[in-house]
C-alpha cells in the first residue's frame, strides 16, 4: 500500500473502478451522507456543479435529485467508474470527464460549487487539492467535502481491522483509523483555512446501514476494491479463511440474522473568496 507518482499527480495504489464490487462495498453507504451533505450546503438551484473524484456518481446523482444543477461536471480518473456513471446518469446536464483532483479541468472561477464526497483523505496532498477546489469556484461560491471519521466511528471497517490485526498483527499499518489521521475534524478545517476558504464550517453526518446478514457484509471484502479488500487479496487461503471468521463475533447481529452498522462522516464547506 502507499503511493505511486503520475507527472505531477499522485494517486493511491488501492484498486478502484470495478464498479459493481464498489457499490456493494463502500459505494451502498454514499447515497445516506451525500443527501444529508448537500442538505447542510443549501445548494443554490441552477448552478454550476463539479464532482471532485466522483466515483460511481452518487454525489452527483444526488445533486441531481436535490440542487436542480445548471450542469454537474463529474471528474474522475478511473475509466470503469466513469462508464458506469455515465451509464447511471443519462442526463444532458451531466458530464462524466477524466481528471484528477489536483489538476482539474475546470477554468478558474467556471464553477458556483465544488463538492467532493470521501475522496481528500486518499489524495497525499490535501492542501493542493483544496486550492484547486478553491481556484475552480467562482468568488462567494461553496467548497465542500465530506470524509468518513476514520479515527472516530468508522464501524463499517473497525470490526475488520480489530480481526485482521488478531491473525496479522501487520495489518495494524494498513488500518484506516491510522492511517488517515488527515480525517480529524480540526485538521480537516484548518486544510480549509490554509487553502484560502473563508467562513469555515464543519459538521458531522452520522448513517446507518443494514446488512442481510455475515455474507452480505464479508463478501465485499473479497472484491479487490479500496484498501481493506486491497489487503484481503494478498493473503492465502488459509490466512483468509481464519480472517473471515474474525469479525463475525465483532458485528452486532440481531435476532434476525441481520447486521445494523453506523458510520461517522465529517463535512467541512467553506467559501471561495
Ligand atoms: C471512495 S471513492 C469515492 C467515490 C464517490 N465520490 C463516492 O462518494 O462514492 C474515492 C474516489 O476517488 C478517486 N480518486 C483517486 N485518486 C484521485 C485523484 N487524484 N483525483 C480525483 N479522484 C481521485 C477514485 O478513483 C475513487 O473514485
Amino acid at each position: 500500500m502507499g503511493w505511486v507518482r503520475e507527472s505531477e499527480v499522485v494517486r493511491p495504489v488501492e484498486r478502484w473502478g470495478e464498479s459493481e464490487t464498489y457499490e456493494r462495498y463502500v459505494g451502498r453507504w454514499s447515497p445516506h451522507v451525500a443527501r444529508p451533505f448537500l442538505r447542510w450546503l443549501g445548494p443554490p438551484l441552477g448552478a454550476r456543479w463539479v464532482d471532485v473524484g466522483a466515483g460511481t456518481g452518487v454525489l452527483t446523482a444526488t445533486i441531481l435529485e436535490v440542487a436542480a444543477p445548471a450542469s454537474v461536471l463529474a471528474v474522475e480518473p478511473e475509466e470503469g467508474f466513469r462508464a458506469y456513471a455515465e451509464h447511471r446518469l443519462p442526463d444532458p446536464r451531466v458530464r462524466v470527464v477524466d481528471g484528477v483532483a489536483e489538476r482539474l479541468p475546470v477554468e478558474d472561477g467556471g464553477a458556483d460549487a465544488v463538492v467532493s464526497g470521501v475522496v481528500l483523505n486518499f489524495l497525499a496532498d490535501q492542501g493542493a487539492t483544496l486550492r484547486e477546489m478553491r481556484r475552480a469556484a467562482v468568488g462567494g461560491a461553496v467548497v465542500a467535502v465530506y470524509v468518513w471519521d476514520y479515527t472516530g466511528g468508522l464501524t463499517m471497517t473497525q470490526p475488520f481491522w480489530e480481526a485482521a490485526v488478531a491473525v496479522d498483527p501487520e495489518a495494524a499499518e494498513l488500518d484506516g483509523s491510522r492511517r488517515f489521521t488527515n480525517t480529524r475534524r480540526e485538521a480537516l478545517a484548518e486544510a480549509f483555512r490554509a487553502a484560502g476558504l473563508g467562513a469555515v464550517e464543519t459538521r458531522a453526518i452520522e448513517v446507518r446501514q443494514r446488512y442481510e446478514g455475515f455474507d452480505d457484509y464479508w463478501l465485499p471484502f473479497l472484491g479487490g476494491e479500496g484498501p481493506a479488500p486491497a489487503y484481503v487479496a494478498t493473503l492465502d487461503e488459509a490466512t483468509r479463511a481464519r480472517l473471515r471468521e474474525a469479525p463475525r463475533a465483532r458485528l452486532p447481529a440481531q435476532p434476525d440474522g441481520s447486521i445494523a452498522l453506523t458510520a461517522s462522516a465529517w463535512a467541512v464547506r467553506g467559501i471561495a473568496g
